[in-house]
């Protein structure tokens, strides 16, 4: 059996990157794969491809996410996993940072990361069942020049986690985070040789990560083998933060 078999399972910001590997992965392991994204193109692309579904949906946007939820509920019947993925940056030195930086990054990977949980949670504890993934970041944990709006966010995360793993624990809903290192993203790749090159210095293993080793981790956490893992915020950074 698939381990993924019979679920079904949102992956928030899934048309790309991490998310769209994430889908691929959980669509292969059998579930129902349900996309809320903004990227409409890239997503109606994606779900005809694994036979899963595309929402155009905003999670920082809680009424989105709640019409969303409601449409996923009446169709499905239930949601078993979130794995909280949608994140964006918007870069500057605390000196450069204009406050509508800091809200934006604030609104889609701290408040999106709530309203989903918010909404979902209900369903999930409901059914006494659920598996829930927040994506943090190395930088959450470590902090990073230039990103006072980003790792707010992911150590916020982290954070979140750990109350949601309190609070839902007895009713059968799991919730776990996940700290990517340097991930191998179009982004990234787009960088100059010799950036990326400073980038694979700073991790053990002498190599950036693919969007399929965060994807994995999900999947693990997502599945039921991870039952008893609950709060936890699982490194996948190649050793990077040893
Ligand atoms: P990406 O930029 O390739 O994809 C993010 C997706 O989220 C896009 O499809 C975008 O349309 C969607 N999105 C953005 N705002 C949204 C919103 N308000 N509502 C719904 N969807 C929205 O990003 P990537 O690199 O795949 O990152 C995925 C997650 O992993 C993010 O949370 C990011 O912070 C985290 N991460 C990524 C790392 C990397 O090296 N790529 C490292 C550490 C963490």
């Amino acid at each position: 059996m698939k381990r993924l078999e019979n679920r079904v399972a949102i992956v928030t910001g899934g048309s790309n990157g991490i998310g769209k590997s994430t889908c691929q992965k959980f669509a292969a392991e059998g579930a129902k794969v349900i996309i809320w994204d903004l990227n409409e193109g890239a997503g109606n692309q994606l779900a005809n491809e694994i036979d899963g579904e595309f929402y155009m949906v905003n999670t920082a946007d809680y009424e989105a996410v709640g019409k969303a939820t409601k449409a996923v509920i009446e169709k499905h019947g239930k949601i078993d996993i979130l794995i909280n993925n949608a994140g964006i940056t918007r870069d500057a030195t605390l000196k450069k940072m204009t406050p509508d930086q800091w809200q934006q990054v604030i609104d889609v990977n701290l408040t999106g990361v709530f309203n989903c949980g918010k909404h979902i949670q209900a369903h999930m504890t409901e059914a006494g069942y659920g598996r829930i993934v927040n994506t943090s970041s190395v930088v959450g944990i470590y902090g990073n020049f230039g990103q006072s709006n980003y790792v707010a966010t992911k150590a916020g995360v982290i954070g979140l986690t750990k109350v949601w793993a309190r609070e839902l624990g007895r009713k059968g809903v799991t919730a776990n985070a996940v700290a990517p290192g340097f991930i191998a993203t179009d982004m990234v790749m787009a960088m100059p040789d010799n950036v990326i090159d400073m980038m694979k210095s700073k991790v053990p293993t002498g190599t950036l990560g693919k969007p399929e080793d965060i994807a994995n981790a999900y999947c693990f956490l997502a599945s039921e083998e991870a039952g008893y893992i609950n709060g936890a915020t699982i490194s996948v950074d190649g050793g990077m933060t040893v």
